[in-house]
């Protein structure tokens, strides 16, 4: 369980240096009580479960990707672009993050441009920092990271996409990202899967080159000091936890996008440990309220008020 005391001041000042999330307008006597709160996107291509969550101001920014879109129904890219526009025009002139489906660098700057063209006021392009060598053994490994380069210097956000270490998340700021998204639930599901006691716990996974010393699945966990501070099944919040240390250290403004979340506690973690954006699944919001013993209490409340109906 991620610990409430390794919340440090240093993750709040960077955030009081960053925009305001909930304006109060023009006028209104009651300031709004939670200006830097963190925001909460929707991780989901169906309009039509976006549409009662945006409109009831639950969510005000949407994360798709090209698994999403198939699940929404998008049988080509024009039917894709179809989707990807009504949600951009249905939450205009919040963010809605759109997924290359290049893996060259030419064709995905090419790509960037007709995605962005779709609505340049809250298009944000989402870009995988890295994994071009597993399509392409050939491929150039710095391509996530030249093409984050390329969008930025063209006025073109980018929200860095399938960060699971605190040196990629790094890299996705300083190339330009404005948004990394580290996917904390694919990184807890592989703890689960692929724990071994007798190794360090840690948030980061690297590929052994040297096998010699190494069993098992050929994959180590790093970093000594995150696996001192013990839990391995909280890995991906970790990692939350490490990007906001870094990025408070050195006064990072790209936003800590919490991404693959897997359930209404991770909710909770991911704001303890700094992260700055939610990005979660309609059926994840939807089990938020309904706390078990908000469920009782309601109960027993609704019960005894029935003396008052008459
Ligand atoms: C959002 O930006 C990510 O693409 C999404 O959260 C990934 O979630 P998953 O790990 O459940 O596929």
């Amino acid at each position: 369980m991620f610990e409430v005391s390794s919340i440090t001041s240093a993750i709040a000042r960077r955030r009081c240096g960053m925009a305001i999330t909930n304006v109060t307008w023009d006028g209104k006597p009651l300031p709004h009580p939670a200006p830097r709160a963190p925001r909460i996107f929707a991780d989901t291509a169906e309009i039509e479960e976006i549409r009662p969550l945006y409109e009831a101001g639950i969510v005000n920014g949407v994360t798709t990707n090209p698994t999403l879109l198939k699940k929404a129904g998008a049988t080509s890219w024009e039917h894709a672009k179809e989707i990807l526009s009504n949600i951009l025009r249905l939450v205009h002139p919040n963010p809605v993050s759109l997924e290359l489906t290049k893996t060259t660098a030419e064709a995905m700057i090419a790509q960037a441009q007709e995605l962005h063209a779709l609505n340049p006021d809250n298009a944000v392009i989402k870009v995988a920092i890295g994994g071009y060598r597993a399509l392409d053994p050939n491929a150039d490994p710095f391509t996530g990271l030249k093409v984050i380069r390329k969008l930025w210097e063209m006025d073109i956000r980018v929200n860095a996409t399938l960060v699971f270490n605190t040196t990629q998340a790094f890299w996705a700021a300083n190339a330009g990202a404005v948004y990394v998204s580290p996917f904390l639930g694919r990184l807890a599901d592989y703890m689960y899967k692929n724990d071994v006691p007798e190794r360090p716990a840690g948030n980061s996974l690297y590929d052994v080159v040297d096998h010699k010393d190494t069993k098992g699945d050929q994959h180590v966990a790093n970093t000594e000091y995150v696996a001192r501070a013990g839990q391995r099944k909280d890995a991906g919040v970790r990692l939350i936890r490490e990007i906001a240390a870094v990025f408070s250290n050195y006064d990072i403004h790209s936003e800590i996008l919490a991404a693959s979340i897997r359930n209404a506690v991770q909710l909770s973690e991911v704001m303890l440990a700094g992260a700055d954006i939610l990005t979660v699944p309609a059926k994840v919001l939807s089990t938020v309220a309904d706390h078990p013993l908000s469920s009782e209490g309601m109960i027993s409340f609704n019960d005894d008020a029935q003396v008052f109906s008459t």
